[in-house]
């Protein structure tokens, strides 16, 4: 008896059901045959709507951070693409490549020694001061490199091996370092550039310098003054590469205060270019942490054949920046313009110091 009745209500439940939506077939606010409800993007349909939040449509939002209002930004999608992608590969096969290059020219070429052997008489090289400006930069480079590389492939080379829990400590501990040891490349670089742009402007020795191999290829020793041609490169290449990491990486310490790419971009246009000026605070981001990136890896790269040929690379070389003192043959032979320069400064003879034998 209640089972029938039951099934009585049920029956008639059901028969109200199909009544109200035979009689409604829309209710209030459901979707119909692709409009939009509220059609606050005009009447659209479904794949256009879609389209357009794709395209990074700007809502409102009652907090001061705009950009919060974009529901979808689809440049970041590219951007992740990106860095994960070809910069992260490219980047890996230069530094694996430069690597390579460097331990096939030592096993051919091997030490580059002095050719008449030490002559136990120095020269300086470099003042205190040129000293203490160049371990500057260079000491917060490698830490700078080091820690930028960990958050570049940490989590691949590092992570597997020392695991998750040491990895994040280090990894945190790094992006401190990485911050705050910035500002002594900084000042670093300000200082090398300060003390060492005069000796990088080009002279003409330098083209005879290139064309002879620099004595790098083959056994030559071409003149050159204090800095040769291969080094005054390597000057330009630090500086202007090191001021453009430093603009990025101050944009991406301090986020959306700058306008770095969008200013670029329009100075750049003056070319007859069409590069993009009205970019998002994100965007700017975006390109930003790229170029950081890839300016950094490639300095990299550089730095790790400087280091090569300034200690293992090349007798006699290191003593330029370790004691300031280099030996006279290794003088005469790499940078003989210079050392006449210096011997005609002072022509009583105290450029010259006794060494002790080794
Ligand atoms: C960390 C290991 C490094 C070693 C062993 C090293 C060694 C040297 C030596 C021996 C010189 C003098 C060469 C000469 O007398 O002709 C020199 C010069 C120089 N170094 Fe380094 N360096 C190192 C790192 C760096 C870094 C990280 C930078 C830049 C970010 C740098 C930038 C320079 C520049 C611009 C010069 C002057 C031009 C030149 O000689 O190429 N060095 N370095």
């Amino acid at each position: 008896m209640i089972a029938r009745r039951l099934a009585t209500f049920l029956a008639v439940l059901t028969m109200l059901a199909v009544a109200a939506v035979a009689l409604d077939p829309a209710p209030a606010g459901a979707q119909t045959g692709g409009q939009v409800p509220g059609d606050s993007l005009g009447s659209t349909s479904d794949a256009d709507f879609w389209r357009q939040i794709r395209g990074g449509t700007q809502g409102q939002v009652s907090i001061p951070n705009a950009s919060s209002g974009v529901l979808i930004q689809s440049e970041g999608d590219n951007w992740r693409a990106v860095r994960n992608g070809p910069l992260s590969t490219y980047g890996a096969w230069l530094l694996l490549g430069t690597v390579v290059v460097l331990a096939a020219f030592f096993a051919i070429r091997g030490r580059i020694r002095i050719e008449h052997g030490r002559a136990g008489v120095t020269i300086e090289r470099f003042k205190a001061v040129e000293r203490f400006a160049h371990w500057l930069m260079a000491g917060s480079f490698v830490v700078l490199g080091l820690t930028g590389l960990n958050l570049l492939y940490g989590r691949y080379v590092l992570k597997p091996v020392i695991g998750a829990d040491a990895f994040g400590a280090i990894t945190l501990f790094g992006k401190y370092a990485h911050n705050y040891l910035s500002f002594a490349f900084m000042a670093g670089l300000a200082l090398a550039f300060v003390l060492w742009v005069v000796h990088n402007i080009p002279h003409k020795s330098d083209l005879m310098w290139v064309l002879k191999g620099g004595g790098i290829v083959g056994s030559a020793h071409p003149p050159a003054r204090k800095f040769n041609a291969g080094q005054k490169i390597l000057f330009w290449l630090v500086m202007l590469g090191g001021l453009s990491v430093s603009l990025s990486g101050l944009a991406l310490m301090f986020p959306f205060q700058f306008e770095l790419f969008a200013k670029t971009f329009a100075a750049l246009n003056v070319f007859g270019l069409d590069l993009p000026t009205s970019l998002t605070a994100m965007q700017e981001m975006q390109l930003n942490q790229i170029w950081h990136t890839a300016v950094s890896v490639f300095l990299i790269a550089m730095i790790i054949a400087h280091i090569y040929i300034g200690s293992l690379g090349m007798e006699g070389a290191f003593d330029a920046m370790g004691s300031g003192q280099v030996d006279l043959n290794w003088a005469r032979e790499h940078h003989s313009l210079w050392v006449e320069e210096v011997e005609a400064q002072e022509p009583d003879g105290s450029a010259h110091r006794h060494s002790p034998a080794e």
